[in-house]
């Protein structure tokens, strides 16, 4: 089978522009077809990169013979119409992180995946980053014993604007979907079904909220049956130091920016044991473009290292979070349910 990936694009904003760059870098993989809401967007885009790529409507991108894959990069309110559209034509998704905006709109994405046997993956991006498979290493190895503690924050000051993407309540803003669910995903790397199987932990979140009512500011714990615990914080208004700690009882791991990760640190016996360094082929978005690639050549339908059931499960503790805060978008008929989407069968 030929190498590479031809890609589709949705949305051509500022994460396109990233994912752009890395796709650029990666031999093989080329963007054939770019979609917008506005045509001139779709051509200005192709124009900055000197692309030859097709232009076009989302569904007209999602249906193009000239498309192996699509890019889903709008806002979270629309993945799931976006990404049904490929879908439905039996077109390969990648999808901007978070999943969907909620657990009902999870469930509805992956089941249209699983419908129409065609693959479907959140572009959780960091879960695919060689140093976060360091790590997934060494936790599988024992190098830390039993993990006991994950300590993650990820933060930054947007300045306040309630028509923006992450203060808007239609556009599903807030701090917890936008960035919180990176914390979350490392938190599954650590704890796996502690965190994301049936039961889950016990929540206790503090949050702040913005004039818009949505989070700007939340202090997640998660504590597990083990006694283990994880402590998360996610901000809009405040920039935060961008590292975790993941403790165990027999060594430690050291992360600085843990989602776009170029280093991870591994501490035992009191010392620095062992200290890996990976400096990204592009932007570190490249990685999660050749899961991609490997997928498709293997006829998969969901990745190994971030399966459809782990996307579900942190939708639906997103959802208990916001719950427990009190943030509920204005298209949800109760937090967790799209009205258009309804509670599944
Ligand atoms: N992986 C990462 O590091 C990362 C970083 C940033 C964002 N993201 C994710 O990527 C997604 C997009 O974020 P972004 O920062 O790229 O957003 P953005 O630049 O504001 O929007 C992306 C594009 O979506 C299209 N769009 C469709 N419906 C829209 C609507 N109702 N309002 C505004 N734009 C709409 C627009 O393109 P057209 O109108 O031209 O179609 C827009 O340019 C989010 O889900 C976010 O969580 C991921």
């Amino acid at each position: 089978m030929k190498l590479g990936v031809r890609w589709g694009i949705l949305g051509p904003g500022a994460i396109a522009r990233s994912f752009a760059t890395a796709i650029d870098a990666l031999e093989g993989h080329e963007i054939t077809a770019t979609g917008s809401r506005d045509p001139d967007r779709a051509v200005a885009f192709n124009a900055e990169r000197n692309y030859g790529a097709e232009v076009g409507s989302y569904e007209q991108v999602a249906s193009s013979d000239s498309v192996d894959a699509v890019y889903v990069a709008t806002p979270h309110p629309g993945h799931l119409e976006h990404a049904s559209l490929a879908l439905r034509q039996g077109k390969a998704v990648l999808c901007e992180k978070p999943l969907t905006v909620n657990a009902s709109e999870a469930r509805a994405m992956c089941e249209l995946a699983r419908e129409n046997g065609v693959l479907l993956m959140e572009a959780m991006w960091s879960r695919f980053l060689p140093a976060t498979r360091r790590v997934e290493g060494w936790l599988a190895s024992g190098a830390i014993g039993e993990p006991r503690k994950l300590a993650a924050s990820f933060g930054f000051r947007a300045p306040f604007d309630p028509k923006s993407r992450l203060y808007d309540p239609e556009l599903a803003g807030g701090s917890l979907l936008d960035i919180g669910c990176y914390t979350l995903s490392l938190a599954a790397l650590v704890f796996g079904q502690a965190l994301i199987g049936t039961e889950g932990p016990e929540i206790e979140v503090t949050a702040e909220l913005a004039p818009t009512g949505v989070d700007q500011h939340c202090n997640i714990v998660l504590r597990f049956p083990s006694g283990a615990e994880a402590n998360l914080q996610c901000s809009i208004d405040r920039q935060t130091d961008h590292t975790a700690a993941i403790q165990g009882t027999e060594g430690g791991i050291a992360l600085d920016e843990f989602w776009r990760a170029r280093r991870a640190v591994l501490y035992r016996n009191s010392i620095r044991a062992a200290t890996s360094e990976f400096p990204f082929l592009a932007n570190g978005y490249e990685y999660q473009a050749m899961e991609v690639e490997r997928l498709l050549r293997e006829g998969a339908i969901e990745s190994p290292l971030l399966p459809h059931a782990e996307s579900i499960a942190l939708m639906e503790r997103m959802d208990e979070i916001r719950r427990r805060i009190g943030v509920q978008y204005p298209f949800e008929s109760t937090i967790g349910v799209t009205e258009t989407v309804g509670e599944p069968n």
